[in-house]
């Protein structure tokens, strides 16, 4: 069987999922009182008027938003780049170890509502199961903090049927109801918990589960094959990030995946603390890379120092990033600078 016959087939009511209002009801002033486990400024505004998810697509994936039916001129207004949607189909293709992109993905996508956020999912998952190891359990358990409406999850568990196990974190309440309502009405036939609804997390009891991240400890003693972070640490403080990672460490079994892809340029400019006996097995630039300083950081918790290691990858990474200003990203950082000064 074609893989490309197990990939999603959205259609435009796909972000009409409504909004569990009593839920955020309840979870928003548990936020507010969240300290450091809360979110952050950017992350802070009112939601009484969103009644849908599709209100907070530009906030999670930017870029993202745009139809990859979207001709070169909208592709240029969004991105800076009109060729942004086949660039990034062109990556894919490189990076394909699945055998997934050929004419009928390029139909297939065409056909049936894609976002450029979509093929984000895609490379994602192509990015980490390449580098993922032999995992012990039946199924893969996997940990996200900050997955928005969880394309990432949705992708797996389409490619991946019965084999993924996904436990979400989030402090933004709107990101929790609108994954679990869009994930619901996705995924059919997946099992659910939510520590909201008064569920609670044992490994293995649900497909996907939902946390508040100031409920963190309820996860226990449960260790995962993978953790990931995509474009969310980058809006954090200096302290949340050294928090999660330091969580994370805890939290990642001993030969564990840790994919990490973020701006460093663009809010948080600070110092990215690895744990040391995280070894760098890639980091490098993608087509999602919208600032200079963006890569896809992809580490494995091993028994060892690798400060000295990664550090040489990092430079190596550095010489990577562009400088000219025509550069869309250079622009795009620039155009952002400029904006928070005036
Ligand atoms: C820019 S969106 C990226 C969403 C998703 N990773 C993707 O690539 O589609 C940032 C995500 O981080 C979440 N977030 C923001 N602040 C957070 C915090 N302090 N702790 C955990 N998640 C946070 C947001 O709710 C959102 O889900």
């Amino acid at each position: 069987m074609s893989l490309v016959s197990l990939l999603p087939r959205w259609t435009p009511d796909r972000w009409n999922q409504p909004l569990d209002r009593a839920m955020l009801d309840a979870l928003e002033p548990q936020a507010a009182i969240a300290g450091l486990l809360g979110p952050g400024p950017q992350w802070t505004f009112t939601t009484g008027h969103m009644r849908t998810l599709g209100d907070m697509l530009h906030a999670w994936v930017g870029w993202g938003r745009l139809p990859v039916l979207a001709s070169p001129d909208e592709a240029r207004a969004t991105t800076g780049q009109g060729d942004f949607i086949p660039q990034l189909v062109r990556y894919l293709k490189r990076i394909d170890h699945l055998g997934l992109i050929d004419a009928d993905f390029a139909e297939h996508i065409a056909a049936h509502h894609w976002l450029a956020a979509d093929l984000y999912s895609v490379m994602d998952v192509l990015e980490l199961t390449a580098f993922l190891g032999a995992t012990t359990g039946p199924k893969v358990r996997i940990l996200e903090i900050g997955g928005g409406w969880g394309r990432v999850p949705e992708m797996l568990m389409r490619l991946f049927p019965g084999k993924v196990e996904y436990v979400m974190v989030d402090a933004v309440p709107i990101s929790l109801v609108s994954a679990e309502a869009y994930l619901r009405a996705m995924l059919p036939e997946a099992t659910f918990g939510s520590l909201a609804r008064g569920d609670s997390y044992q490994p293995g009891s649900y497909d996907v589960y939902f946390v508040p991240s100031w409920e963190l400890e309820q996860l226990g003693t449960a260790r995962f094959d993978v953790v990931i972070n995509i474009e969310s640490f980058q809006e954090m403080t200096q302290e949340r990030v050294d928090y999660y990672l330091g969580w994370f460490d805890l939290m990642i079994a001993d030969g564990g995946i840790a994919y990490i892809a973020n701006s460093r340029d663009y809010v948080f400019t600070g110092d990215w603390n690895f744990p040391t006996s995280w070894r760098t097995l890639s980091r490098h630039r993608t087509p999602r890379s919208w600032t200079p300083d963006n890569s896809t950081h992809i580490l494995r918790k091993e028994v060892g120092h690798f400060t000295a290691a990664n550090r040489i990858i990092d430079a190596a990474f550095e010489t990577t990033i562009p400088t000219d200003p025509h550069h869309p990203a250079v622009s795009t950082l620039r155009q952002i600078i400029e904006a928070r000064k005036a």
